[in-house]
C-alpha cells in the first residue's frame, strides 16, 4: 500500500568515480526512465560526517549536481537536491536515532572501516551515518534504493530502523524499502588492486576514472590498468580466479549494456593488447560527453542553484508532512 518510489544519494566528498557512475548515477537515470518517481539527493550532511572545507564542499556540491544532470538525471522529472537545503533529515535522523539500537550500530562494516583503527577519533556522526541515511530514505515514504554493494548493510538497517518504528508505536507507518543491487557493476574495482573498491578516497588517481578526466587520461588508466598475462576466457567461470580481468569485462559489459558472457563471447581468446585498447575507446565514447557537459553546467554556478533550490522545495513539500506526523506518532 506504499506506491513505488525510489531514493537514492551521493555524497558531495570529492571527484565521482567510474564506479559512482556505473553503480549509482547511470542506474539512477535508468529508473527515471522507467517512469518511476525518483528522488535524488546530494547527501551534504553524510559528507561533514568526515572533514570538508567549506569552499571545497560547496564547489564539490555543484560539481556533483552536475554529474547526476549530465549523467542523464533531469530535474524536471527527478527530484534533484541538496540534503541541508531540507531540514526534515536533521530531524528525523535525531528521532531514528532513539529508535536504532547501539548493538545495531556496531555491526556496521563501513563505519569500521572508514573510522580505520583509531576510531576514538572518528566523529560521532560518522558513528550515526546509517541513521541519517534511513532518515533520508523513509522521509520520503521510498520503496526502492539502488545503491552499490557496499551501501546493502545501510539498507537493511533501514528496513530494521522501519520496523521497530512501527512495532513500537503500532503503525503501519514506514515501509520497509528494497536495496537495488542491480547490473553488472554493483562493485567496481580498483584498476591497480583487483580486490579494493574503487573510489575517490583511493590515494592513487591511476586507480579509479573520475568523470571528470579527459579521453587521453580515461585511455591512459585503462591501458596501465593491471591485469594478468593471460588471454580472456571464452566462459565466464575463467574469470573466476581473475579479479583484475573480471572487473575490466564487468566494465565493459555495463558500459555497452551487454552482460559479461556476451562481451566474452566477442573478446574471448584474445589477449589485453586488443582488449584494453577496446575498453578505452568506449569509456571515452561514453564518458569523454559527459565530463564536457559537467564542464558546460559547472560554467554557470547560479543555474545550478537555482535547480537545486527547485529541488529542495519539491523535496521539503513531500517530507516535511511526514515528520510532521512521524512528531504526532511519537507523542509531540
Ligand atoms: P563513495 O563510496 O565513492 O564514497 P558514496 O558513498 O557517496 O561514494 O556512494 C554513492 C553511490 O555510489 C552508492 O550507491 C555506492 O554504492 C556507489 N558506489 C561507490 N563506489 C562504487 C563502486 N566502486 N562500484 C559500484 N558502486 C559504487
Ligand atoms: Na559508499
Amino acid at each position: 500500500n506504499f506506491k513505488p518510489r525510489v531514493f537514492s544519494g551521493i555524497q558531495p566528498s570529492g571527484g565521482l568515480t567510474l564506479g559512482n557512475y556505473l553503480g549509482a548515477l547511470k542506474r539512477f537515470a535508468m529508473k527515471q526512465d522507467e517512469g518511476i518517481e525518483t528522488i535524488y539527493c546530494l547527501v551534504d550532511l553524510h559528507a561533514v560526517t568526515v572533514w570538508q572545507d567549506p569552499e571545497a564542499l560547496r564547489r564539490q556540491t555543484r560539481e556533483a549536481a552536475a554529474a547526476f544532470i549530465a549523467s542523464g538525471v533531469d530535474p524536471q522529472r527527478s527530484i534533484l537536491f541538496n540534503q541541508s537545503q531540507v531540514g526534515a533529515h536533521a530531524e528525523l535522523a535525531w528521532l531514528l536515532n532513539c529508535v536504532a539500537r547501539l548493538g545495531w550500530m556496531n555491526r556496521m562494516t563501513q563505519f569500521k572501516d572508514k573510522a580505520g583503527k583509531n576510531a576514538e577519533k572518528a566523529s560521532l556522526g560518522l558513528y550515526a551515518y546509517p541513521a541519517l541515511m534511513a532518515a533520508d530514505i523513509l522521509l520520503y515514504h521510498a520503496t526502492m534504493v539502488p545503491v552499490g554493494e557496499d551501501q546493502k548493510q545501510h539498507v537493511e538497517l533501514t528496513r530494521d530502523i522501519a520496523a521497530k518504528f512501527n512495532h513500537d508505536f503500532g503503525v503501519e507507518f514506514f515501509p520497509a524499502p528494497e536495496p537495488l543491487i542491480e547490473g553488472t557493476a554493483t562493485r567496481v574495482m580498483s584498476l591497480r588492486d583487483g580486490t579494493k573498491k574503487m573510489s575517490k578516497s583511493d590515494p592513487s588517481d591511476a586507480s579509479r576514472i573520475n568523470l571528470t578526466d579527459d579521453a587521453d587520461t580515461i585511455a591512459k588508466k585503462i591501458r596501465k590498468a593491471t591485469t594478468d598475462p593471460a588471454e580472456l576466457p571464452s566462459e565466464i567461470d575463467g574469470l573466476k580466479d581473475r579479479p583484475e580481468a573480471r572487473n575490466l569485462v564487468n566494465i565493459y559489459a555495463a558500459l555497452a549494456d551487454m552482460t559479461p558472457a556476451q562481451v566474452l563471447g566477442e573478446y574471448g581468446g584474445k589477449g589485453f593488447g586488443t582488449f584494453k585498447p577496446a575498453l578505452a575507446e568506449l569509456a571515452v565514447e561514453k564518458l569523454a560527453p559527459i565530463s564536457t557537459e559537467m564542464g558546460r553546467l559547472m560554467a554557470d554556478p547560479a543555474e545550478i542553484d537555482a535547480v537545486l533550490g527547485q529541488g529542495a522545495n519539491k523535496a521539503d513539500a513531500i517530507a516535511r508532512p511526514i515528520v510532521e506526523r512521524t512528531y504526532e506518532i511519537m507523542g509531540m
